[in-house]
């Protein structure tokens, strides 16, 4: 194999353009190394990163206590299936469940399959638990969601990228405005309605956040009506929004996980930051009544539950605790959404910062299918930092938890600079 030392960032973009598919359009920098909040390009030019792989690297690139994990439990064993038990795998599922709080967990791999799980299990609730008449269940979710890429969550996607040229889509689901309790009230009045499924905050979407009571009173409503209520956190989870999971809320837990949050979904779903972005670790939690519906030989996956994941994601989540990576990312959210407030403020570009911990995005004054947005991400990467449009218009601003105040304040600066730089 030809070494990538002895190709530019040039040859390595246009060697994907020849012989990869073209389902992404990445911004042009090629990234071979990274540390913590920086990444380097093959050039060695040196980026903040404020993307975190979409809120993967939550723990920082190539954590040490992560990555010594991987190598010490890959010279012993990385797979067996789930044919055979493994010496790692109950350990890793009563520490994650004591962790975030729940009987039992279903490991799998990539989010959109933990999120396929949760579909699946509520499903089998419904028809086992619940009562409902076979074939007839439906799930409700919120317009604008993102749960990943497959034919079962594309069906209930409302963004034609997503959607065009992929049907028949998979029945069974309904489609709601997120952020409206009236229309899940008026959701939820069919009998066979047995699950409803909410990101917290709409990462995709632009990092829309909801109203104070939304999550609680979807919650309670949910419950009035013995339905399901399933969060996906793949995004939002893992410290990422200032609290262990975005449905804690408003506990008052000082930034280790106390068990006080404010609701507890019936089903969570996990991914991404699971195993600090070193490789697809996902899990779906909930309680034994949930859980023990799906029965042996009717659900799986080869890779899930593999010893390699299992000790990589709970050092992972050990990472997140002993870093207190929750309490920096709250703390440092407030910093950031204060100086993009500034930058609001004397910018006629710039209309809007929202989000949550270090879950963040400016709306650019222009319209969604304009180039502006991607411009000024073209412009910080010149100026050392890396991030990206989302729905053309928004950028979202999404840095490694390990980030220090100081280091914070030198990347407002740069994207203050930068953006500025458009107004002329
Ligand atoms: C909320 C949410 N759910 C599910 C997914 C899908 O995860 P994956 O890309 O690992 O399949 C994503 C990915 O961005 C996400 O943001």
């Amino acid at each position: 194999m030809m070494s990538s030392d002895t190709l530019s960032s040039q040859d390595l973009m246009q060697m994907e353009d020849r012989y990869g598919a073209h389902n992404y359009h990445p911004l042009p920098v090629v990234l071979s190394r990274g540390e913590g909040v920086y990444v380097w390009d093959v050039e060695g030019k040196k980026y903040y990163d404020f993307l975190s792989a979409y809120s993967a690297v939550n723990q920082g690139h190539c954590h040490p206590r992560i990555i010594q994990a991987l190598k010490d439990q890959a010279e012993k064993l990385t797979l067996t299936s789930r044919a055979f038990y493994n010496d790692l795998l109950g350990r890793y599922e009563k520490y994650i469940t004591e962790y975030f709080g729940y009987d039992k967990v279903l490991p799998m791999n990539t989010g959109v399959e933990a999120v396929e799980t949760a579909l699946k299990l509520c499903r089998k609730w419904a028809y086992e638990v619940k009562g409902t008449p076979n074939n007839e269940a439906k799930i409700i979710f919120a317009s604008g969601n993102f749960h990943g890429r497959t034919m079962s969550v594309i069906s209930a996607s409302v963004d034609p990228l997503s959607t065009r040229g992929f049907g028949p889509y998979m029945p069974g689901l309904e489609v709601i405005p997120y952020n409206d309790l009236d229309a899940l009230k008026t959701a939820l009045e069919d009998p066979n309605v047995a699950g409803f499924i909410v990101e917290p905050i709409q990462g995709e979407a632009g990092v829309v956040v909801p109203d104070e009571q939304y999550l609680p009173e979807a919650y309670h409503l949910c419950k009035a009506y013995n339905v399901l209520f399933i969060a996906d956190e793949v995004q939002t989870g893992i410290a990422r929004t200032g609290k262990l999971l975005a449905t804690c809320g408003n506990c008052k837990c000082s930034g280790n996980c106390e068990r006080k949050p404010e609701i507890k979904p019936d089903i969570l779903v996990l991914g991404k930051a699971l195993s600090g972005g070193v490789f697809p670790v996902s899990a779906v939690l909930a309680d034994d009544e949930v859980m023990l519906s799906i029965k042996p030989g009717e659900h799986g996956s080869t890779f899930g539950g593999n010893p390699l994941a299992c000790a990589v994601a709970m050092e992972a989540l050990e990472v997140v605790r002993d870093e207190r990576l929750s309490e920096n990312a709250n703390r440092l959210g407030e910093i950031f959404r204060a100086r993009m407030q500034q930058l609001v403020d004397k910018s006629e570009l710039v209309t809007l910062v929202r989000g949550k911990g270090l879950l963040n995005a400016i709306v650019i004054n222009d319209t969604e299918d304009s180039d502006t947005a991607w411009n000024m991400c073209v412009a910080m990467r010149d100026n050392g930092l890396l991030a990206k449009p989302t729905h053309g218009n928004i950028i979202r601003f999404a840095p490694p938890l390990v980030m220090t105040e100081e280091q914070l304040h030198e990347c407002c600066d740069i994207i203050e600079k930068t953006i500025l730089n458009f107004e002329a």
